[in-house]
Formats: C-alpha cells, structure tokens, sequence
C-alpha cells in the first residue's frame, strides 16, 4: 500500500498492486497530489506533484525528501527533449522532470506500453524502439535540444563466464546507441547554437566493482565520449556532462537485490545495507527524482559553464 500526503496535508491513500503482488518493497510515498493515478508498476506515479516528499523504509534511514517544489518552469519552454529508456526508473523521473521545465519530452524506450503511458503523461511522444538495433537508432528524428542518454541494463557474472552476446549487447546499448544518437543530434543543436547532452553514467563510470565488466567498462566508455562531444560542442553552445549515481531505487537494482538476496540466502534489507551501502557514507539508496533533478540543473541557465563534468551522487562512496 502506498499512503501519500500532500504539502496542504491532504490525505490521499491508495493501493500499490505491485507493492501487494511481490511484497518486498515497502514504502510510502508522501506528497502525490489527490487524484493522480498510480499504476501496477514498482515505484510508478504519473507525475512528480508539487512540493513531493518521499519516504522509504527499505534501502537505508528513513528520509525526507522534497521534490517537485524546485521545478523551475518554464526554462526549457520551446526546447524538444528525447529521453532513451524513459519508460522506467530514471528515465522515466527525467522525462517527468524535464516536462516540468517546459519541454516538449520524447520518450523512447523498447517498453511501448511504458513509453506511451509516459509520455501521455506528461502531454510528450512515445517512440518505441529497440535501442540496441543501430539501424534503428539512425533512423530517429533527432532534432532535439536536449538528449539524455539513460537507457540501459546489468548483467552480473566473472568476466571468465560473462556470456560474450551480453558483453556486446551492453557495449552497444550503453555506448555506441548513445554514440549515434550524439551524431545525429548535433547538427540540429548546432544550428540552434544550444544543446544539453546529459549523459547517465554511473558511479561505475569512476569505480569499478567486481562482476560487472560490460557495464564499468561502458560507462568508463560513457564518460570519455561525454568529454569529447563537451570539446567540441562548445563552441556551438553545446554542453555534455554525465551524471554518476551509485545505486538508484529502480527496477533495475530492485532486481539485483532480488537476485542477491536469493544468491546469498540474504534478507533483500541486508543486501542493501551490507551490500550496496557499504561504500557509501549517506545510507539509504538514491531516489530516480534526485538524479532528474541533477539533470534539469545540468540543463538549466545555471549550468551553462558545465560541460566536460561528471556530477557524482554517490553519497560519498568515491570520497574514500
Ligand atoms: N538504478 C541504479 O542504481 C543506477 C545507478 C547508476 C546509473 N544507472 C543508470 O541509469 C540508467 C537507467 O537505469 P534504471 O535504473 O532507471 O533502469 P530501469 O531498468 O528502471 O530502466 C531502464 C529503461 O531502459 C529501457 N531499455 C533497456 N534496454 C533497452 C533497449 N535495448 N532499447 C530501448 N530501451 C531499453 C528499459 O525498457 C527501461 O525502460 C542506466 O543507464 C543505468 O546504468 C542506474
């Protein structure tokens, strides 16, 4: 069940069908306006409300968090924005975040059903496609202004088991998807002498862990590309960044917990606590909202300096 409140301290109480159908993820979410739907999938709401506070019990300290209240409308008004895997998780919190700015969001993702219920939501486009396929890649309108490039997936195993298809897939996917998509992108923000490329690396893309050889040397690979387009981007108005979360509450990491928590005879919470936190200083996991909204500042006025970066919000795991 998810109870939410509004910042007027309106009680609005609903049922989370996924919540009750695997029952491994409690939470509550505090702040979802009255009347806005929330759907069958894990940590899915139709929009970030104004002044949204949420609150979790798994991953970490209970926490506060306000959202929403800081969405400076109106400063990508008459900016297009495509979001690659914005159907779900971060992608999905971006496409939210960046229409709340003023953006006319395109959301694509291999997820049409996702992808259409996004973008309805936030009065965006649905492209479905499989972002894997770089023919089909170089065959989307890319006259945007903003492209964040998010879509993509893990695959844990010893780099002397790691199945080679899962290693090219990733590679392609993570790198040379986002590759594409950049070179299709720029001459429309060239012309317009503005773009924001955001790319979304990880905390993977400075440190590397065990098991995950095709995703850490992605988006080692993310981030050279990043500064690359950043040199040359600039003397067009054209900034490239990434932003580096450690672990996001997403279906992305809500699997690996599953999966870790069976692999080690694990309780999902001492996975995340012994597991995943343990690098990390600040102890709970990273909410998809935080990190749209390190990407609408990286889109914003006020970053406009900002290109070559990589944005770390890893709750000090790097800082050892
Ligand atoms: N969740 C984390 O802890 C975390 C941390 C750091 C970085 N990231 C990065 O954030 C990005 C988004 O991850 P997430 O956690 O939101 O995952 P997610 O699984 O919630 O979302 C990924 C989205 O990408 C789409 N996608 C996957 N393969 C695709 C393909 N071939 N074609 C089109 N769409 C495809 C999926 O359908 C899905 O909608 C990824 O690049 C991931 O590496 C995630």
């Amino acid at each position: 069940m998810w109870s939410a409140t509004c910042a007027n301290s309106a009680v609005t109480t609903v049922m989370c069908p996924a919540t009750m159908r695997n029952g491994r993820l409690l939470r509550d979410r505090v702040g979802m306006a009255p009347g806005r739907i929330v759907d069958d999938r894990v940590g899915r709401h139709h929009s970030v409300p104004p002044m949204c506070v949420c609150r979790r019990r798994v991953g970490g300290q209970r926490d506060d968090l306000p959202f929403g209240d800081m969405a400076d409308s109106g400063t990508l008004t008459g900016r297009r924005a495509l979001v690659t895997g914005g159907a779900s998780g971060i992608g999905r919190a971006c496409a939210v975040r960046l229409a709340g700015a003023g953006a006319d969001v395109v959301v694509v993702d291999r997820d049409a059903e996702g992808a259409k219920e996004v973008a309805a939501s936030v009065g965006g486009t649905a492209v479905a496609v499989d972002l894997s396929d770089l023919d089909a890649v170089d065959a989307l309108d890319l006259d945007v202004d903003v492209l964040v490039n998010n879509a993509g997936l893990q695959h844990v195993a010893p780099l002397h088991e790691f199945p080679v298809d899962r290693f090219s897939l990733i590679l392609r996917l993570m790198l040379e998807t986002p590759f594409r998509l950049v070179r299709s992108a720029l001459p429309h923000m060239y012309g317009r002498g503005w773009g924001r490329i955001v790319n979304i690396s990880s905390i993977h893309g400075v440190r590397a862990s065990a098991y995950k050889s095709a995703y850490v040397t992605a988006k080692h690979g993310l981030e050279g590309l990043s500064k690359v387009i950043a040199l040359e981007g600039a003397p067009h108005g054209v900034t490239s960044n990434c932003v580096n979360p450690a672990y996001v509450r997403t279906p992305l990491v809500e699997n690996q917990i599953a999966d870790q928590a069976r692999a080690h005879g694990m309780s999902e919470d001492e996975v995340v606590e012994r597991v995943m936190l343990a690098p990390a200083a600040v102890r709970r996991l990273i909410e998809p909202e935080e990190v749209a909204e390190a990407v609408a500042y990286l889109c914003s006025p006020a970053a406009a300096s900002i290109t070559g970066s990589s944005l770390v919000m890893d709750g000090g795991w790097s800082a050892h």
